[in-house]
């Protein structure tokens, strides 16, 4: 992971909580309606990937008992994981993309619903994301992977040489010299393994995804709506297919890149064809990026006119990340793919405590903000979901009440507490578990391992009924609150 310089150490401990009474006067526990979207309070988990279903894709009970868990907390809305819509192998992430999965999706519906008592929305998040190979080691970039060009023999003086000996000679090479050798993009297949772009519209099935990508999203949403879920959320954020069209650093020369109208023709292309599937009377609402955190991307003014074109599409809700990017992530070791999160732009996505002036709290408050009332202005007041460091009821109060955000999501301190939402509510918010944003749980997801937390995946280990992890050393949720509310 990336660490900034300045290095300033910061603590979650906060002051004060409210009173029962006082958290029932709060705007925090107040509902939300516009237009589908109509939560019982403002509060909100947003998408985690907790590396929990087969290979296949399919939900397991761990992933069932995983949503159920956060269901008992009663959040407002409760998003699931990055959900692939695509029928391709992807690893232990959860799968939308066949009506084989429906019934298994259905279980999660149906065990959130009776541990929340039909409090808590529940949402599931859409991906596509582009092919992406692990760093090869060096004999196989070189001997296999590299297509030799005159480039090449040129760069290397020996002109007359056949493929066999320019493999050899780069084999030979140290590592510095290969960047004057290498294209920047052969010496990246080189350094991190080949990853697919939007902008590699030589390859057939990237210059056709306009065309396939707004029928998939929208077979996937039906999925969706039939298995239960209260509504969709559109996977817009991070280092994604649908985030890299919006990225200024989308250069595609057809209608889908270049200009902001270009790069937002396809979200919304694939927003009507969601729209047109699950009907006008279904939740759809996107993940975005405030700003994409890296050199020539997508700044402020791009994210506010995405913002303000989705909203009046018809977006039921707006949710803001922020950074989170392949192209500035930390190098890879051989045989393992690059992992967006761990260069300055994961940083600011998930900030840790060891942080800069700017701090781990809420660094994408003043943008989410700006892309707020830029919506209002508008006149169409779609509701602005805010993530990012927020672990106190002061600071999720003030967001909502400075006219910051709609809606306040705690992703990692929900985690660390799935129960802050009702401990915080019934006046025991001395009883929260705060996060302490070391990133733990970000390492486990960085290693595709079982994501637990720190705070708990130790405690009681033995009681009754508890699922651990496959070596038995962790467990896979955290301890119920109400069991344990007498002794603590
Ligand atoms: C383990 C883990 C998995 C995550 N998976 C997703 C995901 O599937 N989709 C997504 O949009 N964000 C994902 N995120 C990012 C969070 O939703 C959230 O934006 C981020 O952690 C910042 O919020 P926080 O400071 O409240 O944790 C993940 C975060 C963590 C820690
Ligand atoms: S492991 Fe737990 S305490 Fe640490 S950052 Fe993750 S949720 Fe927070």
């Amino acid at each position: 992971m990336w660490k900034p310089e300045a290095r300033i150490r910061f603590e979650t401990s906060p002051e004060a909580w409210p009173s029962k009474v006082q958290a029932k006067n709060a705007k925090l526990f107040c509902p939300v309606r516009y237009k589908n979207l109509e939560l019982q309070t403002r509060t909100w988990v947003p998408a985690m990937v907790p590396w929990r279903a087969t290979e296949e894709g399919d939900v397991t009970d761990a992933v069932v008992e995983w949503y159920e868990r956060f269901a008992y907390g009663k959040p407002g809305a409760l998003v699931v994981e990055a959900t692939g819509i695509r029928d391709i192998p992807s690893g232990p992430l959860l799968r939308i993309s066949h009506n084989r999965y429906t019934d298994g999706l259905r279980r999660i519906v149906d065990a959130v619903k009776k541990a929340s008592g039909g409090e808590t929305k529940l949402f599931i998040q859409l991906i596509d994301f582009l092919s992406i190979r692990r760093r090869p080691s060096r004999e196989k970039f070189f001997s296999q992977f590299l297509k030799i060009t005159n480039q090449h023999r040129q760069a290397l003086n020996l002109t007359e040489a056949d493929d066999d000996a320019i493999r050899s000679r780069l084999l030979e090479l140290a590592d510095q010299d290969l960047a004057a050798i290498l294209t920047e993009r052969e010496h990246e297949n080189y350094s991190k393994g080949y990853r697919e772009r939007v902008t590699d519209v030589e390859l057939p099935h990237i210059l056709g995804l306009p065309e396939t990508l707004p029928g998939l999203f929208a077979s996937a949403a039906t999925r969706a709506k039939n298995a239960g879920f209260d509504g969709i959320e559109l996977h817009y954020a991070h280092a994604y297919t649908m985030a890299s069209f919006l990225s200024k650093r989308n250069t595609r020369s057809d209608n889908y890149g270049g200009s902001r109208t270009n790069r937002l023709r396809l979200p919304l292309k694939v927003y009507d064809a969601v729209r047109e599937a699950v009907g006008s009377n279904y939740v759809v609402g996107c993940r975005m990026l405030t700003e994409d955190c890296v050199e020539g991307g997508s700044k402020l003014d791009d994210s506010v006119f995405f913002a303000r074109g989705l909203a009046t599409a018809g977006m039921d809700f707006i949710s803001l990340s922020r950074g989170g990017k392949f192209e500035d992530a930390a190098r890879p070791a051989v045989g393992q793919a690059v992992y967006p999160y761990t260069g300055k732009s994961g940083y600011e996505c998930m900030p840790h405590f060891i942080s800069d002036d700017a701090g781990p709290f809420g660094r994408n408050a003043e943008p989410s903000k700006k892309i707020r009332q830029a919506i209002a202005d508008t006149g169409c007041g779609v509701p602005v979901v805010l993530a990012g460091g927020i672990h106190s009821f002061d600071q999720a109060e003030n967001f909502l009440q400075d006219g910051t955000a709609d809606i306040i999501a705690l992703a990692r301190q929900s985690l660390a507490d799935p129960d802050w939402f009702e401990k915080v509510r019934s006046g025991n918010g001395g009883k929260v578990n705060t996060c302490k944003y070391t990133n733990y749980c970000e390492g486990l997801d960085q290693k595709h391992k079982t994501v637990t937390c720190q705070l708990w995946d130790r405690k009681q280990l033995d009681e009754a009924g508890v699922q651990l992890t496959e070596d038995g050393k962790r467990r896979l949720t955290a301890p119920r609150w109400h069991l344990h509310r007498q002794e603590s």
